[in-house]
Order: structure tokens, then sequence, then C-alpha cells
């Protein structure tokens, strides 16, 4: 079996630029490693993911969102991630369950307990090997988003700054429950910092990747 590390964090907490710095690291120790994200990374979720995140779909109940997250992260997993990982690769994937904790249960206020329910319907008892989670001041994040214009904007971006504090605070309720999968990142430092910490944390609690 491979190895499954998830990113976690606000937007704007810089996961995507970490998680090419940490697969070009691992490769360089000759190991191979596949990048991937959700909602998506594959045709059937990348669909659901357009529908999740189009602006025009104001409407979306609470509800409809958590069990659209979950069925993306189904179809995610049974065709991309487990395969990949019985080959013994290791799997970085931008974004897993924690995100549907933090964004659905706490800041849309369905419920931690209830959205760990349907995803657990979605995905068994299935959970990453490690989570780092990038921790970062939302509005700092979404200063950042907002001076990089090209990247896209999404339905959820355009939460007000009081759902994103929420978000954080839904993050630090997983990070209690589940202390000894998730390693927090301290996202507010200069690059090279976050990577040198990045790199310890992985040398220290992947240990199997490297043998
Ligand atoms: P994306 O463009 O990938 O944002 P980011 O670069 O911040 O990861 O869009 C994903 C959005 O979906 C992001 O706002 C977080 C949200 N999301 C949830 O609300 N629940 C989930 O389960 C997942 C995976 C993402």
């Amino acid at each position: 079996m491979g190895y499954f590390i998830t990113l976690e964090g606000v937007e704007g907490s810089g996961k995507s630029t970490l998680i090419q710095h940490l697969k070009d690291f691992i490769e360089r120790k000759g190991i191979e490693v596949i990048v991937t994200r959700e909602p998506g990374g594959i045709d059937i979720s990348e669909q659901i993911r357009s529908v999740i995140l189009d602006t025009r779909n104001t409407k979306m109940d609470g509800r409809t969102e958590a069990l659209l997250y979950a069925a993306a992260r189904r179809q995610h997993l049974v065709e991309r991630i487990i395969p990949l990982l019985q080959e013994g690769k290791v799997v970085l994937c931008d974004r897993f369950i924690d995100s549907s904790l933090a964004y659905q249960g706490y800041a849309r206020g369905l419920g931690i307990d209830e959205v760990l329910t349907i995803n657990e319907f979605a995905i068994g008892n299935f959970m990453p090997d490690l989570t780092l989670y990038m921790d970062l001041d939302p509005q700092i994040g979404l200063n950042r988003i907002r001076n990089n214009k090209g990247r896209e904007v999404n339905r959820l971006d355009l939460e007000e700054i009081h759902f994103h504090m929420k978000v954080r605070e839904g993050y630090e309720a997983i990070l209690e429950r589940f202390p000894e999968r998730i390693v927090r990142v301290d996202a507010n430092q200069e690059l090279d910092k976050v990577f040198s910490d990045t790199k310890e944390i992985v040398l220290d609690r992947a240990k199997s990747i490297f043998h």
C-alpha cells in the first residue's frame, strides 16, 4: 500500500504551491508521487465540481452541497486514489474529507457529526494517512487571492469573511478530534519556512514512505 497525504486550509493558504513543492521533494528521493485535488480529479468528479462551484447556483441548499462533495469524493477515491495506493504510490490530495467537515459541517452549520456520517457512507472508514493543515488568518488568505488575478473565483470564494472565519474555527475543532492524523503548519510565514516545516513533518510522520 502507498501513502495518502491530504492538504487542508482556508482559501489562499498556499496549498497548491506547497503541494507541488512537496511532490518535488518526495520525488527527489526516488518515490513516485501523484498530485490530485478535490472536488474533482477525474471526469465524473470534475463534472460534479462544476455544478457545486458554479457562481450561478446561488440557490444550492447546504445538504445538497454536502452530498455532492461526498459523491465526488467517492468516485475520486474508488476510481483514482485507491488504485494508485494499491500500486504503492504516494498520493497528495488538495482537500479531502476535512474540507467537508469544516465548510459544510461547521461553517454551514450542518453539524460535523452529520457530515461525517454521510462521508462514512461515501468512503467507509478510509482516511488519509496524514493531513497537513495550513493554518492562516482567512483575511490574509482572501487578500492573497484577490491580488492573484489569474485565479478563478468560485462560489465559495464569494462568501463573506465571516464564513471563512467559521471555516477556520471548524478546522480547529477537527484538529482536536483527529490529533494523531492532522498536523498544523503555520502558513503565515515566509514560503521557505513553510516548506521546511512541512518537510520536517513529512519526514517524521511518513517515515514508511522513505523506508
Ligand atoms: P478550489 O478552487 O479548489 O479552492 P481552493 O484552491 O481554495 O482549494 O475550490 C474548492 C472549494 O470548495 C473551496 O472553496 C472549498 C470548497 N470545499 C468544500 O466546501 N467542501 C469540500 O468537501 C471540498 C472538497 C471543498
